[in-house]
């Protein structure tokens, strides 16, 4: 069942990014998601329209939209929790949004101020609005393998929140490991319990690399049928509302492991590497990704 093509939707100018206590400039997000347009990625989340006293990193987002050179067929997304971040994304002209909620009931607190049920009730307005507008919207969910408040979560709670994004017309669900507790066999069961709601193509693997375990449970929902798997650049990353939380799987880690079983991605890794380096020297960090350190 493994599939024989992967969709990487690269996270890191908007996941690996927005937990950086330091200002980033516009100029550098904006030569960061050009270089990743570069290297072939499909699609590269670019923003998030959320409150700038919230995640201070963000507030600059549409003037980044506004200078990015887009390359035709490639999907620039943002994160658009409410209607108010909706309308400024949409006139920043974005041409995909997501929505964000969670499993878990005291994360959605901290992360977005409202219940799972209301967050539910925000977005549906979010979702059909942009719908209307022939804007695409992907749904999250976080915390689908542990939550930082709460512990265990269970695959039944993942399963109904991914269905009701699904049925309010997100297209796609990305499920977020938001603190990389999970490991492989958690992970299939939790993939099992979503796809017995909904197809095993609309789900997205997002899982953040806290404990080492991301590559393992990526390889694990793939033999389950994912075929979408979200990675940021140099594993950049983590939420401003998961202490602790560290950076998705790095997409170069990710692109060599896909290379070496022969699964295609379209995403060239010299220039993956480039866009690594580049973004490493800019906020003054070191890499995150083995192989970016190895191949340099
Ligand atoms: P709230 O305080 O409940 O919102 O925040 P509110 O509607 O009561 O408004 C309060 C103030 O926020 C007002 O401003 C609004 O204008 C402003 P004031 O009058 O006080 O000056 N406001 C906004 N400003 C700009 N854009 C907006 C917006 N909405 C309200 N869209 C809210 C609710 C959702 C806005 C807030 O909680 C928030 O911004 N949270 C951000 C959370 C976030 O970005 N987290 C990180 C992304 S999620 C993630 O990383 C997980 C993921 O990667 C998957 C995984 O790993 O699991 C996706
Ligand atoms: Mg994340």
């Amino acid at each position: 069942m493994i599939p024989s093509h992967v969709k990487i939707v690269e996270v890191g100018p908007r996941d690996g990014l927005q937990n950086e206590a330091t200002p980033v400039s516009v100029e550098v997000k904006v030569a960061l998601i050009d270089r990743l347009t570069a290297a072939g990625l499909p699609v590269i989340e670019s923003g998030s329209f959320v409150s700038p006293k919230w995640v201070p990193q963000m507030a600059a987002s549409a003037e980044v939209l506004g200078a990015i050179t887009r390359k035709p067929g490639v999907s620039y997304p943002v994160l658009t929790p409410n209607m108010q971040g909706l309308e400024a994304a949409l006139a920043a002209g974005a041409e995909e949004v997501a929505v964000f909620g969670a499993a878990s009931e005291s994360f959605s607190q901290k992360n977005i101020n409202c219940s799972i049920a209301e967050s539910l009730d925000r977005f549906a307005p979010v979702i059909a609005h942009a719908r209307s507008k022939g804007i695409k919207v992907r749904g999250y969910v976080s915390c689908v393998l542990g939550c930082p408040y709460e512990g265990e979560i269970a695959p039944l709670a993942v399963a109904q929140v991914a269905k009701r994004l699904a049925d309010m017309g997100c297209y796609e669900i990305s499920l977020g490991d938001t603190i990389g507790t999970g490991t492989p066999v958690k992970a299939q069961a939790m993939i099992a319990s979503v796809a017995a709601l909904l197809p095993v193509d609309m789900l997205a693997a997002h899982f953040h690399d806290t404990y080492g375990q991301a590559l393992a449970n990526i390889l694990a929902v793939m033999e389950k049928g994912v075929a979408v798997v979200d990675s940021s650049v140099a594993g950049l990353g983590g939420c401003p509302y998961a202490k602790g939380a560290a950076g998705n799987v790095a997409t170069e880690d990710l692109v060599y492991m896909l290379n070496g079983m022969g699964i295609k991605t379209g995403v060239d890794l010299a220039k993956l590497i480039d866009a690594g380096r580049f973004i490493c020297d800019a906020i003054g960090r070191t890499t995150g990704s083995k192989v970016a350190k190895a191949l340099n």
